[in-house]
């Protein structure tokens, strides 16, 4: 029966670790997968965490389920760090959180609860998005379309486009944008823009799908949740998946949220059955651990200190390192303006180069980045930052 099976590519983003891992040339960097790397080009596990697993360590006695849904206790200290205590106590219950397997498990539950809800329904998703969203949906049966988001030329947001599209939305589909930090362009919405896409959420009736990977890592805990919150606090149903991996440097605990907004609190009351059912249909229950540290961290005021502070400077450190990369461009002067970069947000943004660039980038340079040209502008740092632009400039001015 498994004769028949043909093998499938590598993963774009993983697939490229892997490689960058058997490479042996010294110089070799790696700006593929999108994790945080500290300026030794380690991923290290915060202060934070690890002050709360030692907690955890001392005062855990039992280690039975928890339920499908996840730590109570969890989720709503998600829901409060992603809407804020005001508009939590506003939406009273007409709001829902569960615990998800990461952000990618509060994708998928998503994905099976849209289609429980309505299953022809067509999700819409930026042009580019994330290179994992389509296989992460599309495995629960949604169908896609796309809005147009990024103008590769401008290099920044195509909002007439995205707004041309978006007024041609029906009602019964979503429309799936980044909270902030948008991957893979690092281009966000602007205040405006996002009143703009609430206007018009409301008068055609589509749904509005968040996914919110990088809360804290483009401008703040509370400016990357503008969009977020204005969206929660005017439109009637609202979808929002939450990573704890990035801010809290959590990614193989597998952390993350799905919090349901309904129009009426009977509505929610019923979506949280089909979540919970939904939940325990594919893994049962969520992974305990990196809720248990983010739950420790978000209620111990010590704690909740120290982790501001650590995700302020990984926060400063990747804006610092945006403009330290555009000046050095600038001054190995390649006649492109790369400007842009020092204005968009988060780990991302596109390098710009084409695909022959890329490969000569990662044949000749050991230099590694998925084929759309994202880079993850965090693993640049002080020792790699001279040979990366050097090496820019050759493939560029084509003396490669
Ligand atoms: C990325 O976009 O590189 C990250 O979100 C990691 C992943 O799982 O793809």
């Amino acid at each position: 029966m498994f004769q028949s099976l043909q093998a499938l590519p590598p993963d774009p983003i993983l697939g490229l670790t892997v490689a960058f891992k058997a490479d042996s040339n010294p110089n070799k960097i790696d700006l593929g997968m999108g994790v945080y790397k500290d300026e030794q080009g380690n991923t290290p596990v915060m202060k934070a965490v690890k002050q709360a697993e030692e907690k955890i360590l001392q005062s855990q006695d039992s280690k039975t389920y928890v339920g499908p849904t996840g730590a109570a206790d969890y989720n709503e200290t998600i829901a409060k760090l992603v809407l804020g205590e005001e508009l939590l106590q506003s939406l009273g219950k007409r709001r829902v959180t569960v615990q998800t397997p990461g952000g990618c498990g509060g994708l998928r539950l998503a994905a099976e609860f849209i289609g429980i809800a309505n299953a022809d329904a067509t999700v819409w998703v930026s042009d580019p998005t994330w290179a994992n969203h389509k296989p992460l949906l599309g495995s629960a049966g949604l169908k896609f379309n796309s809005y147009p988001y990024y103008d590769y030329e401008s290099h920044s947001v195509n909002f007439n486009g995205m707004l041309e599209t978006l007024k041609q939305i029906p009602q019964g589909d979503l429309v799936l944008l980044h909270g902030c930090c948008h991957n893979p362009s690092g281009a966000d919405l602007s205040p405006e823009q996002w009143e703009a896409v609430r206007d018009i959420a409301l008068e055609q009736g589509f749904t509005v799908f968040i996914d919110l990977a990088y809360q804290g890592m483009g401008s703040g805990l509370e400016e990357d949740v503008f969009g977020v919150r204005l969206l929660a606090a005017s439109l009637p149903e609202l979808i929002i998946v939450s990573s704890c991996s990035k801010n809290f440097g959590l990614y193989r605990e597998r952390t993350g949220a799905l919090t349901l907004i309904c129009d009426s609190d009977g509505a929610c009351a019923t979506a949280s059955t089909l979540l919970a059912a939904a939940a325990r249909a594919n893994y049962s229950m969520p992974p305990d651990h990196g809720a248990a540290i983010v739950q420790r961290i978000m209620s111990t005021p010590e704690l909740r200190t120290v982790w501001d502070q650590e995700l302020k400077e990984v926060r400063d450190r990747i804006n610092r390192l945006r403009s330290q990369f555009v000046q050095k461009l600038n001054e190995a002067e390649i006649a492109r303006d790369f400007s842009f970069i020092e204005n968009e947000k988060g780990m991302f943004s596109f390098l710009g180069v084409d695909k022959n660039q890329i490969k000569t980038l990662i044949e000749k340079y050991s230099i590694y980045l998925v084929d759309s040209s994202r880079i993850n502008v965090a693993s640049i740092n002080d020792n790699n930052i001279d040979y990366l632009v050097n090496s820019l400039a050759e493939v560029l001015t084509d003396q490669a």
